[in-house]
């Protein structure tokens, strides 16, 4: 019997996956531990047709207050997905920030070291930051090389993470240690994720409501906005035995303009809501993001199977769906 340890399952992506993980092989054994800062029961038990009910065990503490030596020790688990995380990218706290998100991950990379346990774990395309601005500028997609100058704290929590794996596999090369960057994640599921959830629901929503979609000017801005079934589906690739350790990007690898969000979900809706543009009021958003995925296709045997503007005129379908009508 397999069995698993997902962090984070209780929230948008980790309980994308542990669904996934349960629908695949429904005699493995879950384990999810999550605080519920940002998660929800919800995400884990939905009812109506497409509805499903987590049949594995939650252990509802923070990572940071656990001995997650030995609860490992006992769940003796074949493979963890690393999924928690403080995600609001808002949050000012530094020193919280950075020691909420580090300290449990080195844990669990020394256990997976130590007890040869496959560990795949989610990094952030805010590693990459202004390093990647020459990419930004040219609108080419970016290579792994490019990250290094995160431009928030979460981003460098996410950076130290890397680190603190990168090192370890110096180490100890055999180690299965497998960090993913993931871009714009959007798809069913993020609704707890208030003002963090992606842009394409945050818009999907006004519209919905009949209101003009609300985006920086000019709308040229661009991000690889990538499915949560392709993130799940990179996630599980990359544990795959002899799957080889680092860091790989997962995203579309395209790029989709605000603009072209906002025309897809016009169509998806059967609206003709005109944009309405305001100055962007943070001096450090990235213009452009897109990620390089020929690594991650080659080592980890996984493309993308979501092209991102049917995805996001199916997501936004599903949710009109989903909205009680006035
Ligand atoms: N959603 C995206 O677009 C995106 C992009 C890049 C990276 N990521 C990364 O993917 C992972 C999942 O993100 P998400 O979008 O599902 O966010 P989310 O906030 O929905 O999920 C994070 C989960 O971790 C739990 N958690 C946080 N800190 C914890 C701790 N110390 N102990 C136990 N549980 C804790 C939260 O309650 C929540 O359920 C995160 O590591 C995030 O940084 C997400």
């Amino acid at each position: 019997m397999t069995r698993i340890l997902v962090t984070g399952g209780a929230g948008f992506i980790g309980s994308n996956l542990v669904r996934h993980l349960q629908d695949d092989d429904p005699q493995a054994r879950l384990l999810v531990i999550d605080d519920f800062r940002t998660g929800t029961f919800n995400n884990l038990v939905s009812e109506g047709e497409n509805g499903w009910a987590f049949r594995g065990e939650v252990i509802a503490r923070a990572l940071g207050e656990l001995d997650l030596y030995s609860l490992i020790d006992d769940f003796e688990p074949d493979v963890i997905f690393h999924e928690a995380s403080i995600t609001d990218t808002t949050v000012a706290d530094q020193a919280k920030m950075i020691s909420d998100n580090v300290e449990p991950f080195e844990t669990l990379v020394n256990i997976a070291v130590e007890d040869g346990v496959r560990l795949v774990w989610a990094s952030s395309a805010a590693t990459y930051g202004t390093r990647a601005n020459g990419a930004a500028q040219s609108r080419r997609p970016f290579e792994l090389d490019d990250a290094g100058a995160p431009a928030n704290v979460y981003g460098f929590s996410k950076w130290v993470m890397e680190n603190v794996a990168r090192q370890a596999l110096e180490q100890n090369p055999e180690a299965h240690l497998v960090g993913l960057r993931y871009f714009n994640v959007f798809g069913p599921g993020e609704q707890a994720k208030g003002h963090m959830a992606s842009m394409i629901y945050k818009l999907a929503l006004q519209m919905l409501e009949g209101k003009n979609p609300r985006v920086f000017r000019d709308g040229s801005q661009a991000r690889d906005h990538v499915h949560v079934h392709d993130v799940v589906s990179a996630t599980i690739a990359a544990s795959a035995d002899g799957v080889t350790s680092g860091v790989y990007n997962v995203g579309a690898g395209k790029a989709t303009t605000f603009n072209q969000v906002i025309d897809a979900l016009n169509e998806a809706l059967g609206t003709k809501l005109p944009a309405e543009y305001f100055e962007n009021p943070y001096p450090f958003t990235q213009d452009y993001t897109c990620a390089d995925i020929s690594r991650t296709r080659s080592n980890l045997k996984w493309s993308p199977r979501f092209d991102p503007r049917q995805a996001i005129i199916e997501y936004a379908r599903q949710l009109r769906d989903q909205t009680p009508r006035k």
